[in-house]
């Protein structure tokens, strides 16, 4: 049987909900250790997140995350709020002795993100960081044909994530929904809500980034301010672009906006090696394009690999070969491996650690584009 492990919750929005689908289904599809119990709910208004824990099936609300976190019965937090909020929760869960579970980017900067590591180190708890795309099985098996040297010597790495949300000059900034506009909340615009993913995958994909040039631009300079109702500078980068070296000597690029008409959520991801190629679409996540140069030339060419086969990562948990899963589930695998990793008393990657590498390489892109120069990570 396995052990209960009580899940505090902070935040009901878009990631609450990812978690807390996560949370469900795990235990029906993976074989355990632990199965979380939805323990408690927080946020700050209390009918709000009263419906969020009838609807989801939480036993309690809380609308303070410091009572949450005084709960002698919450084993692990989910920390699922705007990322100006992440230091202060987790340096208190960690004081509690809490597991942590926390969103992305790990924090407004490198030098909160120190902290917090030395926090969680300090108390020997378990923590890790919501990089959910490492678990999509494309990204999964593009990880271990790398590892399997299939690719040879990498020479490049190239990612864009572009959105088109925010060209609408009317758009407000601050406030629900909306704190992605405001830097005080946000800490910065695309490079850490969308290139922290890119960075993420490619720190693990193709090792460390060494050095950055990197181009931002805030292309609407003022909007009203949800909460003052006035016309106030707009300081986060709208778009921003950057080149890098890798530690393995290998050229990196990449690109991330909101004001790419057309563009939802196009997350994509292409490793050029020596012996072969990979492509990955998260518009068509379930799929790794493939190109070996070990083929027979007359039937060289790219392969579009559906990853939906038992010997595909984690398929086998998931229905018959041929018919794939989606988004959600890159969630219910983070769930799945932090509590296989709790039960052999393993770190479960990306720890803090690990995404304050992705931190490091975002406060260099940012400082590149200011001082416009080359920076070293
Ligand atoms: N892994 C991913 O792909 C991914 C995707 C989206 C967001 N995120 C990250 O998840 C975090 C949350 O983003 P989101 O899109 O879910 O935001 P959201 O705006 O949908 O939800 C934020 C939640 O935080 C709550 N909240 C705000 N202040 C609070 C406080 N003081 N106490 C308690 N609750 C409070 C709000 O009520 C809301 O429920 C951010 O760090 C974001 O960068 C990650």
């Amino acid at each position: 049987m396995p052990k209960p492990l009580n899940i505090g919750m902070i935040g009901y929005g878009f990631m609450g909900r990812a978690h807390t689908n996560g949370y469900k289904r795990v235990n029906d599809f993976f074989d355990l250790p632990y199965r979380p119990v939805l323990k408690a709910a927080c946020a700050r208004d209390k009918e709000k997140v009263q419906a969020f824990a009838d609807n989801w099936g939480y036993e309690s609300i809380e609308t303070d995350w410091r009572k949450l976190l005084e709960r002698k019965d919450i084993d692990a937090v989910d920390v699922c709020v705007p990322n100006n909020l992440h230091k202060e929760i987790c340096l208190a869960a960690a004081a509690a002795g809490k597991m942590i579970l926390c969103e992305k980017p790990l924090a407004m900067n490198t030098a909160e993100g120190e902290e917090m590591c030395q926090a969680v180190e300090k108390a020997g708890v378990a923590n890790t960081v919501w990089y959910n795309y490492r678990r999509v099985p494309a990204v999964t098996m593009a990880k271990q044909l790398i590892d399997e040297g299939r690719l040879g010597k990498v020479f490049h790495y190239r990612a864009n994530f572009l959105q088109d949300w925010t060209i609408n000059a009317d758009l407000p900034q601050g406030g629900n929904a909306l704190w992605r506009l405001d830097a005080a909340a946000a800490g910065s615009g695309v490079t850490g809500d969308l290139l922290a993913h890119c960075i993420d995958t490619a720190i693990w994909l193709n090792g460390s980034i060494t050095d950055v040039s990197a181009m931002t631009e805030t292309f609407i300079k003022e909007r009203t301010h949800t909460a003052t109702g006035k016309k106030q500078k707009v300081t986060i980068d709208d778009a921003c672009s950057f080149m890098c070296h890798f530690g393995n000597g290998s050229l990196g690029l990449f690109e991330s906006t909101r004001y790419a008409r057309g563009h939802k959520a196009l997350y994509t991801l292409e490793v050029n090696g020596e012996k072969a190629s990979l492509k990955w679409d998260l518009h068509d996540l379930h799929r790794l394009q493939y190109f070996d140069y070990s083929d027979e030339g007359k039937l060289r060419g790219w392969k579009s690999i559906h990853v939906s086969d038992g010997d595909q990562p984690y398929m086998n948990k998931w229905w018959v070969p041929g018919l794939q899963i989606g988004y959600e589930h890159s969630f219910v695998h983070q769930v799945a491996d932090f509590l296989a990793s709790l039960g052999k008393g393993t770190p479960c990657h990306p720890t803090f650690r690990d995404a304050l590498e992705t931190q490091k390489v975002c406060d260099a892109v940012l400082d590149s584009a200011a001082s416009r120069s080359w920076k070293n990570v």
